[in-house]
């Protein structure tokens, strides 16, 4: 009886040590936590020689899931390390031995644990409610106890519980049922999925579908008009539309709102204008409205806050709004080919932005207090002087082109807050010397300047002074 009593309850722990947790999949009365759709199949690691964010000798790669290899120890691990010169790797924890925290109370998160020969790998799982995918390592600590951070959406509880149905979307009286009935009722032909690389700018529509066959980019050319269904795509993350002229935007364009992340237009809706909805696209990072006609840009591009490019190229733009120096995660703005525009006066106080492309207007002087600028280009302007640059240029810059204007000096002061520059472009002006700060400006691979007025003595001190920094000048 006392014999038979304790080979059960042995057989009840170890039965509890050997019933190894799923690696992949957890249930729990919160809900399911499910990797799988995060860790590689091909037996390389999803997060890769990852770096912890202070000094240290080693690096940790992960892979949620299934196994993988690297080094010569890491065989069929779930967590290695990895030493800084990628001579060894030593094993923190393997997949079958995953043991799944749910995390206690509020506060805590869930987490999975992997464990190896006294080591131990502990991943906190942290909710994204974006597509934030990434493995920050915590550190060592205590010895031979190791921590990470994954934040994935996956990492949610029921975050990525399979593929949800799809909701049915009405518009205009239509009911559509899927992101394949929407694309199969447009009029035209869509290719699916096209093999790469593609023509640019595209010659042919296609839609981009993922694994659980939602269209999540669309590019559309030469169409009479946007199929009221487009507007049921709920996974649609980027929209282009080329030549068609004849579209207009719809108000209907909102409904992307969840999802849209980039929209361009070009040569589109030339007449109508464009509606005060897609001011509404908050998550928008990209907005590109070209050879569209537009002769003034809503103020209410300021509500557009995710914005990071926006290119008006080839437009009518008389003047620009406001708006613009208040966007604040804007770093990128092209502005060229508007033959109306003569100032960019309305940057002045933007800190984002650090490219500025305004070439083939009718600028005539340099704008001001825009402090970050590492790229400007204002070539084919009717600029005079440098006068101001001193407030738009960073310390370290790339490229500044000025071809093309008419200017006939420069200032000491206009570079003097240019510490490093690579390329500076100053062909076809007026130019009968260079001023010596030139010469203090680090790291100059070019200088154009071609088609000046540089006499021969002149020219002959500025190819003989780069030759000291080997700066290529083109004369
Ligand atoms: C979606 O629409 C289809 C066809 O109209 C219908 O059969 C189905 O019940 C609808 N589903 C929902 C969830 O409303
Ligand atoms: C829906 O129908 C109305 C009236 O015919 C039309 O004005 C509107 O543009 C349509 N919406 C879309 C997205 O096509
Ligand atoms: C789809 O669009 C998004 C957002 O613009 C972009 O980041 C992604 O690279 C595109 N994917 C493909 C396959 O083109
Ligand atoms: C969308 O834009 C329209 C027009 O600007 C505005 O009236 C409406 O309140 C906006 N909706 C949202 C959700 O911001
Ligand atoms: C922009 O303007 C320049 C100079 O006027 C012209 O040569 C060029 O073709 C224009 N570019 C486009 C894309 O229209
Ligand atoms: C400028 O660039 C140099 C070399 O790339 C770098 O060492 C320095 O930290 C940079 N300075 C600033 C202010 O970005
Ligand atoms: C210029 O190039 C020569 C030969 O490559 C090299 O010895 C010298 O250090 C370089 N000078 C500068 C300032 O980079």
């Amino acid at each position: 009886m006392f014999r038979l009593k304790t080979f059960i309850s042995l057989f009840v722990v170890l039965s509890a040590l050997i019933t190894a947790e799923d690696p992949c999949r957890f249930e729990h009365t919160k809900g399911t936590i499910d990797l799988s759709s995060l860790g590689r199949i091909d037996g390389t690691p999803a997060y890769p020689d990852e770096y912890p964010p202070t000094g240290s000798n080693y690096l940790y790669s992960y892979n949620p899931c299934k196994p993988f290899s690297e080094g010569a120890t890491c065989n069929n691990v779930a967590v290695c390390q990895i030493s800084k010169d990628k001579q060894f790797t030593f094993i923190l924890g393997k997949q079958d031995s995953a043991e799944w925290n749910p995390g206690s109370g509020l506060g805590t998160i869930p987490s999975i644990t992997y464990t190896y020969d006294g080591k131990q790998a502990s991943i906190q799982l942290m909710c994204a409610t974006d597509e934030t995918n990434q493995l920050d390592v915590l550190g060592e600590g205590p010895i031979n106890f190791y921590k990470f951070r994954l934040i994935n959406k996956c990492a949610c509880w029921d975050g990525c519980k399979g593929v949800p149905p799809q909701q049915n979307c009405t518009i205009n009286g239509t009911v559509y049922t899927s992101d394949k009935q929407i694309i199969q009722s447009f009029p035209f032909s869509v290719s699916i999925n096209p093999l790469q690389p593609l023509p640019s700018p595209p010659k042919f529509s296609y839609a981009t579908v993922d694994t659980n066959r939602r269209v999540i980019n669309l590019t559309l050319v030469n169409i009479p008009s946007i199929p009221p269904g487009l507007f049921c795509l709920s996974n649609l993350q980027e929209l282009s539309i080329f030549d068609s002229p004849t579209v207009a935007i719809p108000s209907e364009i909102d409904r992307l709102s969840a999802s849209l992340q980039s929209l361009t237009m070009s040569q589109v809706s030339r007449s109508a204008p464009l509606p005060a909805e897609l001011y509404n696209l908050s998550r928008l990072s990209t907005l590109s409205i070209v050879n569209c006609g537009l002769e003034a840009l809503s103020e209410d591009v300021g509500r557009l806050s995710s914005l990071n490019q926006l290119t008006l190229d080839e437009n009518l733009l008389v003047s620009l709004p406001w708006s613009l120096n208040k966007l604040p995660s804007l770093t990128t703005l092209s502005i060229n080919n508007n033959s109306r525009l003569s100032s960019l006066d309305v940057l002045a106080g933007s800190i984002s932005l650090n490219t500025l492309r305004a070439s083939n207007c009718i600028i005539n002087h340099i704008p001001n207090n825009i402090p970050n600028l590492r790229t400007i280009e204002l070539n084919n302007n009717q600029l005079t002087s440098l006068d101001g640059l001193e407030t738009i240029t960073s310390v370290n810059s790339t490229l500044f082109s000025l071809n093309n204007n008419r200017i006939t000096s420069i200032s000491s002061v206009a570079l003097s807050k240019i510490i490093r520059l690579e390329h500076l472009y100053l062909s076809n002006n007026l130019l009968t010397t260079l001023p010596d700060s030139i010469y203090s400006i680090q790291g100059l691979k070019a200088i154009y300047i071609q088609e000046n007025k540089f006499n021969a003595k002149e020219l002959e001190w500025i190819q003989g002074v780069f030759r000291l920094t080997n700066t290529t000048v083109v004369i």
